[in-house]
């Protein structure tokens, strides 16, 4: 059977990926995989369990019990659940970002996680949003798309970001946090970030984010 169609949408932090692709995934009436999220859900487990991150065994017995689901209401807002727990506003922190990042440079951890991704995603109908969505967990996707803007930017909207969601944080923390995480995301040995060769890049520094999107439907044309 012919799976449904397969939109990625990759880039680096606080480019508005998350914005963008939930909102064509409600226009188009798809599945909206926050593949972030699943990093942030298991960097919580691991927070919480003390172990020591660098010992693959026990990363590997610690996602051995980890399961994941994104639920969304029909409104299109998710819910993270971790092993039946709702974890979607505790995975939003600033130390869970960098750790999500730590953890995203471990084999066994990407892996895994990639696994879960491929598996939500294999009847298709889903946009899927993160930083190896289109180069290595769906190389084979209908439409791929690369949001990019200048870490200036990147930073004052991830700041605006947490404002709205009430943690309070210095721009020029947040600029070192989102600095420190894209280089890591990039210069990592497993899946680092770039544009796979067929995606269409998109410079986002003077659009708004309804501009975007109305650019990413437009490409999808009659879908
Ligand atoms: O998109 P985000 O900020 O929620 O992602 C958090 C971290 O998870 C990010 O710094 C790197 C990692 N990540 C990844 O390596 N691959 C993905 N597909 C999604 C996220």
């Amino acid at each position: 059977m012919k799976r449904g169609i397969i939109i990625t949408i990759d880039g680096p932090s606080g480019v508005g990926k998350g914005t963008v692709a939930r909102a064509i995934a409600k226009r188009l009436g798809l599945t909206y995989l926050d593949t972030g999220a699943m990093y942030r859900a298991f960097a919580l487990l691991v927070q919480r369990s003390f172990i020591n991150v660098d010992d693959e065994k026990e990363l590997t017995e610690l996602l051995l019990e980890t399961h994941i689901s994104l639920e969304s209401d029909s409104d299109y807002n998710i819910k993270i659940i971790l092993n039946k727990e709702d974890v979607t506003d505790k995975i939003r922190t600033p130390e869970i970002s960098s750790l999500s990042s730590d953890l995203a440079t471990k084999k066994v951890v990407r892996n895994t996680l990639k696994g879960m991704q491929r598996r939500l995603g294999q009847k298709g109908n889903i946009v899927a949003e993160g930083r190896d969505m289109g180069t290595y967990v769906f190389p084979d996707a209908d439409f791929k798309f690369y949001l990019d803007a200048a870490l200036n930017e990147r930073a004052r909207r991830r700041w605006r970001q947490l404002e709205e969601s009430g943690i309070k944080e210095s721009l020029d923390r947040v600029k070192k946090e989102v600095e420190n995480r894209d280089k890591q995301d990039r210069e990592r040995a497993e899946s680092p970030l770039h544009p796979a060769p067929n995606a269409v890049i998109i410079d986002t520094i003077n659009l708004t984010i309804e501009e975007v999107i109305e650019k990413i439907l437009k490409i999808i044309g009659g879908v």
